[in-house]
């Protein structure tokens, strides 16, 4: 019985989803600890595609509880189109998913000034999803922010939302020439949330720390990616929460010597949505190229994805930064075009070479990536099901990444579908031999 933190390690969009929903066969709970709408993740199971923004990629197996933890910031709108969505499909939601009573809101201010912020900085803009994600964590540390136990009494949720008010509008006002916006009208729809919400909230730490001493398996699913940590990514072209390891403690609360694994959710290339530095992001034609055949489009905003070589610096670091025990590697088959394919092992600036991946923004613009040149593979993948069926060049492409990041390979996805993985070691996963 283990619990196991399952994270992004590039700049999200790495297949958290599919794997998620893949480990969740054996699993009792699958709990968010970060992050909000601004996550897509994707499950594909018997040809019907579902995007996930911010319940759990458990949801699709029945026996799976999935929690929303404190560390995630809600939006009420999305959450019942979700819902209702999964309901439709015959998921049942109900008595299956639970939230933090500690978990912030997402308020339409924090979506309008998130939209005005981005149109006001022009060129400069980080490229945000648009769902008010930063102006939710900016309030929450500010200490101003709507948590779900907020709604509980009428009164105080007014008070606090006069008082916030006052300080949106005239920001959304003065500064951004914007719509102001009505108090009484987010109070009747946040009070109506909280009637249809009420079944769904718990004290979701009090839950997940009994599951875990009766011996419950467990994931912890983060979203975004390494790359999009406010502390640890490309600062600031980063999202406002901790997608990394630790995080899912906090973000949970469960102490962090409850989780005994951390795998690490890598593409065999690299994409980026929204601004900021890329060293191995390729040159057209092949750019378009790889987002033709990976797919790579937003599973949240349907924007292009850029594209780039698989970067090793990157994950070096994002092992190091999650204390990884294994990989997943996603999307392999997408190289299966190519005559040979490039790694990124180091950077070289000015005539230096850098092995560690470095903070500076200025540098990330600047740093040459050092390239090493691997035979590709043409055969098609897809199908494949055992690591001796793959081709030799593959599983050098595998040897390469194990021995550059000394992290263990744990199985790779060959596929959108479920079922689309290869197995390699069982144990490097968490997973007990089946
Ligand atoms: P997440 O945010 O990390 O969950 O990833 P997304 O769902 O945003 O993006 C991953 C995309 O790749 C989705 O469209 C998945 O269905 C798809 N996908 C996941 N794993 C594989 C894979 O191994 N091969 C292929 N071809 N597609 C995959
Ligand atoms: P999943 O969980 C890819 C990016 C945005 C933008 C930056 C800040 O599906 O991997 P935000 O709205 O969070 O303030 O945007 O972060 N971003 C993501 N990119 N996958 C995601 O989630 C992302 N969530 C945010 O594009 O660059
Ligand atoms: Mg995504």
């Amino acid at each position: 019985m283990a619990v196991t933190a399952i994270v992004g390690c590039q700049w999200g969009d790495e297949g958290k989803g599919k794997i998620v929903d893949l480990l969740s066969e054996p699993a009792d709970f699958v709990g968010r600890y970060q992050g909000g709408p601004n996550a897509g993740h994707t499950v594909v199971h018997q040809g019907e595609e579902t995007i996930l923004h911010q319940i759990p990629s458990g949801i699709l197996h029945p026996d799976v509880i999935c929690l929303l933890g404190n560390g995630s910031v809600i939006d009420p709108r999305i959450l019942f189109e979700e819902i209702d969505e999964l309901e439709r499909k015959g998921v049942k939601v109900a008595g299956r998913l639970f939230i933090s009573h500690k978990a912030h809101l997402i308020m339409p201010y924090h979506r309008a000034i998130d939209e005005a912020a981005e149109l006001a900085a022009g060129k400069g803009k980080i490229g945000t999803t648009g769902r008010g994600i930063g102006p939710a964590y900016t309030d929450k540390y500010q200490r101003c922010g709507v948590r779900i136990v907020d709604l509980l009494d009428r009164d105080h949720l007014e008070k606090k939302l006069r008082a916030n008010l006052k300080d949106k509008n005239k920001l959304l006002r003065d500064y951004y020439h914007s719509t102001e916006l009505d108090v009484k009208h987010i109070l009747d729809e946040y009070l109506d949330f909280d009637k249809k919400a009420d079944p769904y909230i718990k004290d979701v730490s009090v839950m997940l720390n009994d599951a875990i001493d009766l011996g419950k398996e467990v994931l912890l699913e983060g979203a975004q990616g390494t790359l999009l940590d406010v502390d640890h990514g490309t600062y600031p072209f980063v999202t406002s929460s901790n997608p990394t390891a630790g995080a899912a403690a906090t973000g949970l609360g469960i102490g962090p010597r409850r989780i005994n694994h951390v795998v690490g959710v890598m593409k065999a290339y690299t994409t980026r949505v929204g601004n900021g530095p890329f060293p191995t992001e390729l040159a057209e034609p092949l750019q378009s190229d790889f987002r033709k055949w990976g797919g790579e489009y937003g599973a949240t905003t349907g924007r292009a994805r850029r594209c780039g070589w698989l970067d090793l610096v990157i994950g070096r670091y994002a092992a190091r930064i999650n204390g990884l025990d294994s990989w997943a590697i996603t999307k392999l088959d997408v190289l299966s075009k190519l005559d040979e394919i490039k790694v990124c092992t180091s950077y070289r600036h000015k005539g230096k070479t850098i092995q560690h991946f470095p903070a500076e923004p200025w540098l990330l613009d600047e740093v040459e990536p050092v390239y090493e040149t691997l035979p590709g593979w043409q055969e098609d993948i897809t199908n494949i099901r055992r690591y001796r069926d793959l081709p030799n060049n593959c599983r050098s492409y595998l040897d390469f990444i194990q021995e550059q990041t000394n992290v263990p390979i744990g199985l790779i996805s060959v596929g959108a579908e479920r079922e689309a993985y290869v197995p390699l070691s069982v144990e490097a996963l968490g997973l007990e031999k089946q």
